[in-house]
This record gives C-alpha cells, structure tokens and sequence, in this order.
C-alpha cells in the first residue's frame, strides 16, 4: 500500500500544473516539487505515487529524483540551510559560515541537528554570485551574509519551529 498521497492542496496543484506541460516527462520535475513541499523529502513511497500518477515507471521517477540535487532523497531537517561553495562565494566567505554552522548548530555539510531542526548542505553556484556570499534556507535566498546575519536567521528559524 502507498502511504503517500498529495494534500487537497497539493493535488490542485498538481490538476492546475499538468494543463500547462505537453507530456509526463516534462511534468516529472513539478510533480517532483509538489512532494518536496509536501513532505520535505522524496520518499521511495512518493515516487510510485508519481510514477502512477504520470503513467511512469517508479525507476523513471527515481532517475529524475536522483539527477537533481536539490532532491532530498532521505529526510532532513526542518529548516535546510544551503550555503554555496562556488568561487565567489568561497572567496567573500563561505568557509567562515560553514565553520559557523559547525560551531553555532554542531552540524557539517550533509549532516542534521541532534534536534531535528536544521540540516545543512553546500552547494554549487546559486546564481547569486552579485551577493557573494549567498545562502538559501528552505528556498529563499540571502546575499551578502555573515555569522550576525546566519545568527538572526537561524533565531528566526527557531521562533517559527
Ligand atoms: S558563486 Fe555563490 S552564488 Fe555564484
């Protein structure tokens, strides 16, 4: 049995999308989004939803899912920091907030807090090199960053748990 279905929202969603994309390849990757939101993660469960849901075959989901990187293909925590480790980010400062993640949150790339809370992930150029160093937490993004400003993000993360 399939323990994973969209929310009412998320299948609305999904109805409105579908219109938009000429067939179920180009659809896998919206489809793929929906789950994220959903869930935080793509679970093996989700993919077979997908696969059904787009007449797939669950590997086919899974070689999507497992191409893109910014898949979660496990759990993580509830707020993911991705901090870029791209040449101008690495140059204005990068290594400083990863050693301040380390420090502050106890956790390295790839790693989860003891609490569940924040899970942290480096990442190849965002797009964002103007504001070097950039950083996204859970999908929106932060220029221009230091440890005081990490600092009052992850305060905001904490008050909104
Ligand atoms: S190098 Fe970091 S956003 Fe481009």
């Amino acid at each position: 049995m399939n323990t994973f279905v969209y929310t009412e929202e998320k299948e609305k969603e999904f109805q409105r999308l579908i219109k938009k994309y000429p067939n179920s390849d180009s659809m896998m990757l919206p489809a793929l989004w929906l789950v994220q939101e959903q869930n935080g993660w793509v679970s093996p469960e989700s993919m077979i939803y997908i696969a059904n849901k787009l007449k797939k075959q669950p590997i086919e989901v899974h070689s999507f899912a497992s191409f893109y990187t910014m898949f979660n293909l496990k759990p993580i925590g509830t707020h993911h920091i991705e901090v870029c480790k791209t040449l101008s980010c690495m140059l204005m400062g990068a290594p400083d907030l990863k050693k301040h993640i380390k420090d502050t949150l106890g956790i390295e790339p790839g790693e989860t807090s003891e609490d569940g809370l924040f899970h942290f992930t480096q990442v190849e150029c965002m797009g964002a090199c103007g504001g070097a160093p950039s950083i996204a937490i859970n999908g929106k993004y932060h220029e221009n960053m230091s440890s005081s400003k990490l600092d009052a993000l992850v305060k905001e993360c904490k008050s909104c748990k």
